[in-house]
């Protein structure tokens, strides 16, 4: 089968064109998969778990695509013919997590050794993690990383014609690959990337080091891309980037984020826009004043604080104070008055004193976020704060995280009672799982909203008055 395909396509373009070149390796997948399949008298199926953030879940998309493409059906179950864990290292639990799937996997295995389990994602680019997995897991077929996601097809033909387990994990690219096949886990909202990588090193996290440097999209590529999602019947995107508001530094003809959003903005038939993640430091007047002047940019902004204490945000290499960013969440308040805000905070970082924590607790009460994403300090081998003395003891921290949970959540039940009585656009996009009577949607603060409804909602934006706020949810009334 080699042959007749090589026939088929043009060897230079082959070479010169990563995009032909993995439509080649998907035919010869697909060519295999089809045989397999016809042996085995039943299709043959996949699954793909995602751990960790956006940026996976849109990977995961962009494997699924390829996956589906070369004939797997997908499936549920992990008892699958091909198991792929999209892993995530942000927190050592997240790693824990995967080790936990593999235990279990192995047994699968052994009553199905035709399996084939691939292993991707920013866990994949720690080598330590790589010489775990050759030597204590050596039942996995494929290990690959964050940089190469698009040569998956590629990846499992060499698997088959090995015979062995296939590692191939980058330290870095330059390259995007565009247009390859995405099997959206949504039909009416998806993430866009806008830009991948990292290039900040706060101290703790271990981002930049498994998604290598900063490089944005082409703003023409996500513009044509959210085009034809929409004409797909996408109504919300999701514009991804570790940090958004450096987008467009590296290109030919630089952008600013402000700029792309803007264009987003103009796209006809898109109704709903949002971003993640801002870094405060550089969040632009600019980007304030084109939220404020659009009706489809969603009124909700996440802006990590990680510490309110300015001694803890120089060691975290945050490059902004906490009189900054009060400013910063004042002017934005002030401007957009029903903006929800949310943020990420991390407690315990090494050298932590109460007074810090003081400082994070009155940044929590003084911007009253609409939800705030609270983590336990993770020690991330390879970060300068992993080498960093006065590792706080766990109780102190577990006290400490109680008591930030607590504010946090009080805030946020009174901030969500402050919206009871008002009828605001919903975007439905599930039948409730608990009950088949009512469907679930998202308010443009990103706020969940129950409320009775039928499947034919799924995907549009109706009215819902807000009756009774939950916590961190609304029961509501269709109007
Ligand atoms: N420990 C705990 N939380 C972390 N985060 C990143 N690195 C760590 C770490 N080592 C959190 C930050 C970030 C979010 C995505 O994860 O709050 O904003
Ligand atoms: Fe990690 Fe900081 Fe980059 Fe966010 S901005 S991914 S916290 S290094």
């Amino acid at each position: 089968m080699d042959k007749n395909l090589n026939n088929r396509m043009n060897e230079k373009d082959i070479k010169d064109d990563e995009i032909k070149r993995q439509n080649y390796y998907m035919e010869l997948c697909k060519e295999w998969v089809s045989k397999k399949s016809e042996e085995l008298g039943r299709p043959l199926t996949c699954t793909a778990k995602t751990f960790g953030c956006q940026m996976n879940a849109r990977d995961s998309e962009k494997l699924l695509g390829i996956l589906l493409k070369i004939g797997y059906v997908e499936t549920d179950s992990e008892n699958a013919d091909f198991v792929l864990y999209n892993t995530c290292t942000v927190r050592e639990n997240a790693n824990l997590k995967v080790y936990g799937h593999l235990g279990y996997m192995q047994n699968l295995k052994k009553k199905n050794p035709g399996m084939m389990i691939a292993l991707c994602g920013c866990m994949m680019q720690e080598e330590d993690v790589v010489e775990k997995i050759k030597k204590s897991y050596r039942f996995v077929d494929i290990v690959f990383g964050t940089h190469n996601i698009f040569k998956l097809a590629e990846l499992i033909y060499s698997r088959i014609t090995a015979g062995h387990m296939i590692i191939d994990i980058w330290k870095d690219t330059d390259k995007i690959v565009e247009n390859l096949p995405i099997e959206r886990k949504y039909s009416f909202k998806s993430g866009v990337n806008i830009m991948f990588g990292c290039d900040n090193f706060c101290s703790y996290c271990i981002v930049p080091y498994v998604r290598g440097r900063e490089r944005s999209r082409k703003p023409e590529d996500i513009i044509d891309e959210i085009k034809g999602l929409v004409d797909d019947g996408v109504v919300e995107v999701m514009l991804l980037g570790q940090n958004v508001n450096s987008y467009g530094k590296g290109l030919d003809k630089p952008v600013t984020f402000a700029e792309l959003l803007k264009m987003v903005d103009d796209i006809e038939g898109l109704e709903r826009i949002r971003f993640m993640t801002s870094h405060p430091k550089d969040l632009s007047d600019d980007l304030i004043e084109v939220m404020k002047n659009s009706k489809r940019i969603c009124t909700q902004l996440h802006l990590p604080l990680q510490s309110g204490s300015n001694r803890l945000l120089k060691i975290m290499n945050r490059h902004y104070t906490k009189e900054s960013y009060l400013e910063l969440a004042g002017k934005i308040k002030k401007e957009i008055p029903d903006i929800a805000l949310t943020t990420d905070i991390i407690v315990g970082f090494p050298g932590e004193t109460e007074e810090d924590f003081e400082d994070t607790l009155d940044v929590v009460k003084q911007v009253r976020y609409d939800s705030a994403y609270t983590f336990i300090y993770s020690k991330r081998t390879g970060t300068p704060a992993a080498k960093m003395d006065c590792q706080i003891p766990k109780e102190v921290v577990k006290e400490r995280f109680d008591r930030l949970l607590k504010v946090v959540q009080d805030i946020s039940t009174e901030e969500t009672l402050k919206r009871v009585g008002q009828t605001l656009p919903v975007l439905v996009e599930d039948i409730n799982t608990h009950d088949e009577n009512l469907v679930t949607g998202r308010l443009s603060s990103n706020t969940v909203v129950h409320f009775n409804g039928t499947a034919d909602m799924i995907g549009k934006i109706v009215n819902v008055r807000l009756d009774e706020a939950k916590g961190f949810y609304y029961l509501g009334t269709l109007v």
